[in-house]
């Protein structure tokens, strides 16, 4: 498995790639707390843009590290000045492209930004590309791992979950400098233990046969998305961005609620989305929806979306 893994990655990355340096790990998310356990020491400034998914500051808090949040920009792409200033003196730097729960792709100049922020830095980078299969911007998908100034100094953390919807089975996998990979295993070993053969086989046959299946799934995505969009637009006070990867859109709304008590209501009128205060103080006083469902259930839970939020509108007039 490794070495189909690896000719994927040299893909992806251009360079050799030695299957010594790939970790199988249960899922991203395992693959996400060996590394972060394995980097972060207490008292190391970790940066983290705010929003995104709410695993890494878990994963900091429990390594008890600095959590250093960065705001997005309005259209939900990184600040760039915001996160030069605060990626000095930073040991990691924490990200997700596509991103969890805006549903934004960082473009290659972005990342050419964050590799001139740090030439020079020993800060260590985690690229999480659960979603880089999922891009629907037209243009070509630029990984962490491109670009030299930051493979030398990133982990690239991948997962079967979202590419191929294995979510259940539990396998996913790191790839980085020899040094982390190895720190990263010895936390792996000693919280998860090795990935079992059988879900190591599936996940072979996987990479060797379902790349027309992952791209049939991408199309879908794309189209689904933009329906929910579509019926999102209909919905007075929300602030909508355009679906630009994953499987997520991340509406503003002007409510004076948090986003929690909104969600619980909404739970009460059938439908049931995340608070995007989960994702970071600066996700509050938004909702992320995920369209990862059929048609039929994001056509009926936009409508109850739509009635619910009318109905907490006229209920706190
Ligand atoms: C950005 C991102 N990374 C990692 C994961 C973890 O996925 P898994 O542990 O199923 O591989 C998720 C799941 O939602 C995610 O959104």
């Amino acid at each position: 498995m490794r070495e189909a893994l690896a000719e994927k990655l040299e893909q992806v990355a251009g360079v050799a790639v030695s299957t010594g340096d790939i970790l199988v790990t249960q899922g991203g998310t395992a693959g996400l707390a060996a590394s972060i356990l394995s980097i972060v020491n207490p008292g190391d400034r970790v940066v983290i843009p705010d929003p995104t998914y709410s695993l890494y500051v878990d994963l900091v808090g429990m390594a008890g590290g600095e959590v250093v949040p960065v705001p997005l920009a309005d259209d939900l792409h990184w600040d760039l000045d915001r996160l030069a200033d605060a990626l000095r003196g930073a040991r990691l730097f924490v990200f997700c492209n596509p991103v969890n729960p805006t549903g934004i792709v960082h473009s290659r100049s972005e990342l050419e930004a964050l590799e001139s922020f740090l030439d020079g830095t020993d800060t260590v980078v985690i690229s999480d590309e659960a979603y880089s299969d999922l891009d629907f911007t037209g243009r070509p998908f630029t990984s962490a791992i491109e670009l030299p100034g930051l493979r030398e100094r990133t982990i690239y953390c991948q997962t079967f979950s979202k590419s191929y919807a294995m979510t259940g089975w539990r396998i996913g996998y790191l790839w980085g400098p020899s040094d982390l990979i190895q720190a990263a295993a010895r936390i792996h070993n000693t919280f998860n233990g090795s990935m079992n053969t059988v879900v190591q086989d599936a996940a072979l046959v996987a990479i060797q046969t379902c790349g027309p299946d992952v791209a049939r799934m991408r199309d879908a995505y794309q189209r689904r998305g933009a329906l929910m969009r579509d019926a999102l637009a209909g919905i007075p006070g929300l602030t909508l961005s355009a679906p630009e990867g994953a499987f997520y859109q991340f509406p503003g709304y002007d409510l004076d609620v948090p986003s929690v008590e909104v969600v619980a209501f909404l739970r009460e009128q059938g439908v049931a989305v995340r608070p995007g205060a989960e994702f970071g103080a600066n996700g509050e006083h938004h909702l992320r929806l995920s369209y990862a469902a059929s048609d039929e259930a994001i056509v009926a839970g936009v409508e109850r979306l739509g009635a619910g939020l009318d109905a907490l509108r006229r209920s706190r007039a």
